[in-house]
């Protein structure tokens, strides 16, 4: 059993490193894009294929594994995460980045098996940084051990956090609220790449403290999620208890 999810580990990266280069090539070319629920949620030609490849190359070596992708979930396919093998991805996480040549986009992969997140790869690809952690086994980017930062007081932090696609005046001023309050403890600064799976690596790397974001989905956080707590760090939901990878948006 342990081998066999290793080889889908094995399989993760080099998929990720096939289609973050798919990206990094786009990135370069017109691209035509496309609006999903409001006119600030942008998809592109690029998220459909990549997700596409990716799901046809598991199909392939893994027939009987599940998959939950952005853009599958977008043309209706249902987000159910059942006991079986899963694969959770987002093929381009950082979409608005990507389509205005801001340079933090990634693939992000993560694998669960009986709802237990087994590993995640997160791959940075304009950075070219592979993010990578499997379940016990500690978390790395291109080869190195990370380790979260051991910072015990949030006055001397970074916290990062994102705005997300949601521009209603009630959920701005939330964040814009929130955002407030953590500013005002005081704190060093916020920051945020325009992708939640880089942020969250950004976490693992122990170069900001914390993380948050109102109304993320799981794709964007699976991979990242593993990469974080093989890093040393703890995820939790807005009311201290532990954070579950959703079964639906
Ligand atoms: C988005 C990015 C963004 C976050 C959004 C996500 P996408 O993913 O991760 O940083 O704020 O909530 O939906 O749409 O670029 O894959
Ligand atoms: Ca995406």
């Amino acid at each position: 059993m342990t081998d066999l999810w290793q080889n889908a580990m094995d399989h993760a990266v080099a998929l990720a490193k096939k289609a973050g280069s798919l990206v990094r090539d786009a990135v370069q070319n017109d691209m035509k894009v496309m609006l999903k629920s409001s006119s600030v949620d942008l998809v592109t030609k690029t998220d459909q294929m990549v997700e596409q490849l990716i799901i046809d190359s598991v199909k392939e070596k893994f027939p009987t594994h599940s998959f939950i992708g952005e853009e599958s979930v977008a043309a209706g396919e249902p987000c159910v995460l059942t006991d079986n093998p899963t694969w959770i991805v987002d093929p381009v996480d950082g979409t608005t980045n990507f389509v205005h040549g801001y340079p933090f986009v990634a693939v992000s992969i993560g694998f669960a098996v009986n709802r237990k997140l087994e590993f995640g790869v997160v791959y940075s690809c304009i950075e070219d940084k592979m993010y990578t952690a499997r379940k016990g086994k500690g978390a790395f980017c291109n080869g190195l051990l990370l380790n979260v930062s051991d910072q015990k007081e949030i006055s001397q932090s970074i916290i990062a956090t994102e705005f997300g696609s949601n521009r209603d005046t009630e959920v701005v001023d939330k964040i814009f609220s929130s955002m407030r309050k953590i500013l005002c403890l005081p704190i060093h600064g916020i920051r945020g790449v325009g992708t939640a799976a880089t942020n969250m690596c950004l976490v693992a790397s122990g170069c900001v403290e914390a993380y948050y974001e109102i109304g993320i989905h799981c794709w964007d956080i699976a991979a990242g999620a593993i990469i974080v707590t093989e890093a040393g760090g703890v995820l939790m939901d807005v009311d201290g208890t532990s954070l579950y990878i959703p079964d639906s948006t």
